[in-house]
């Protein structure tokens, strides 16, 4: 077995409520908008991520089982992938979490304990299905829990989303203490970087300071992105309530703003993503659409970016003829 999954970014923290959902609906879908092949993997019994893309509401997820039934055949000797749902969006497919993955992980308990190298599991189920896509994203379970570590086990880069509460940044050292355990199955794993997730401000000391503890914290050389993904809870509930990503939620929010009910001015779309989107809207949008998709893009473009230097960087050149 390849020792992981080049392809492969599992976002994981070790703590809820620190992005690691919205970082994967988000990156994953401007990446699937922008011709990416993704497979987007749901490892959280809570199956957020079906909140965020909207699959979870209109129900098609499976709650995880295609994921268990193949995890299950794999320890009994059968080779059987999963089978994701398809187009969730163009070129986004989703491996579903939900009540199943929480019995995944007493599966995992009861085989790695056994013999660790069952760790490895996750990474053998989806190695047949890993070839038809650009891009995995590991969405990882609040926390450190085995799923996690199967994630680590099978990526070759990890992101690490934090708040800057020093529960989440103290959290960081047992990040890096699951990193240090992962390699010695995966020696590949490597920090792509860390995203800082729900700032109230883009303050550069405030920044700064959560970046040098970041850095130390993981115990590794991390580019920490910037911009920070701003503070924007009702953008946020908005957007997780209507399964809808924040460029799309920033789409929807324009369109309402250039078509207004009965008796309200219309207004003129590029002014309206100018001011943030609060004339004519009639409050039914947040005005940080427009901030929040933007602060999602840029860390879309670096993260991609990054990825794609790396894997560049690990292919070997074809001798120039
Ligand atoms: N930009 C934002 N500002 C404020 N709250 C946010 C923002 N983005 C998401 N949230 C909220 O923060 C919470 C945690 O986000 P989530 O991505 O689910 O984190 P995790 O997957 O690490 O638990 C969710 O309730 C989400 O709606
Ligand atoms: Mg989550």
């Amino acid at each position: 077995m390849p020792t992981c999954l080049t392809n492969a970014i599992v976002v994981a923290n070790g703590k809820g409520g620190v992005g690691k959902t919205s970082v994967v609906a988000n990156v994953g879908g401007l990446a699937a908008a922008g011709g990416w092949k993704v497979l987007a993997v749901d490892l959280d019994p809570q199956g957020n991520l079906g909140r965020d893309l909207g699959y979870l509401t209109d129900g098609r997820s499976d709650r995880g089982q295609a994921l268990f039934a193949a995890i299950q055949a794999h320890f009994a000797g059968h080779r059987e992938p999963p089978e994701p749902l398809r187009d969730v969006r163009p070129n986004l497919d989703v491996i579903p979490g939900g009540t199943y993955t929480r019995d995944l992980n007493d599966i995992l308990a009861r085989h790695t304990s056994r013999n660790l190298d069952a760790i490895k599991v996750l990474q053998a189920v989806l190695e047949p299905l890993a070839a038809s896509y650009n891009l995995l994203l590991f969405d990882c379970p609040p926390r450190g829990d085995l799923l996690q570590d199967a994630a680590l086990a099978a990526s070759r880069r990890l992101v690490v989303p934090t708040t800057f509460d020093d529960g989440s940044v103290d959290g960081l050292t047992l990040m890096a203490e699951a990193v240090q355990e992962a390699r010695v199955r995966n020696p590949d794993l490597e920090l792509l970087g860390v995203v800082l997730f729900n700032f109230a401000s883009q303050a550069r000391q405030l920044v700064r300071e959560v970046t040098e503890e970041v850095t130390a914290g993981l115990g590794d050389i991390a580019p920490v992105w910037r911009p920070a993904i701003r503070s924007a809870p009702r953008a946020a509930r908005d957007t997780r309530r209507r399964g809808l990503l924040a460029h799309e939620y920033e789409a929807a929010a324009l369109a309402a703003a250039s078509s207004p009910r009965d008796g309200q001015r219309p207004v003129d779309q590029v002014a309206a993503a100018e001011i943030g989107l609060v004339a004519g809207s009639s409050r039914r949008y947040s005005s940080a659409a427009g901030t929040l998709a933007g602060d999602y893009q840029q860390l879309a473009d670096q993260l991609l970016e990054a990825f794609v230097a790396g894997v560049r960087a690990s292919t070997p050149q074809e001798p120039q003829r």
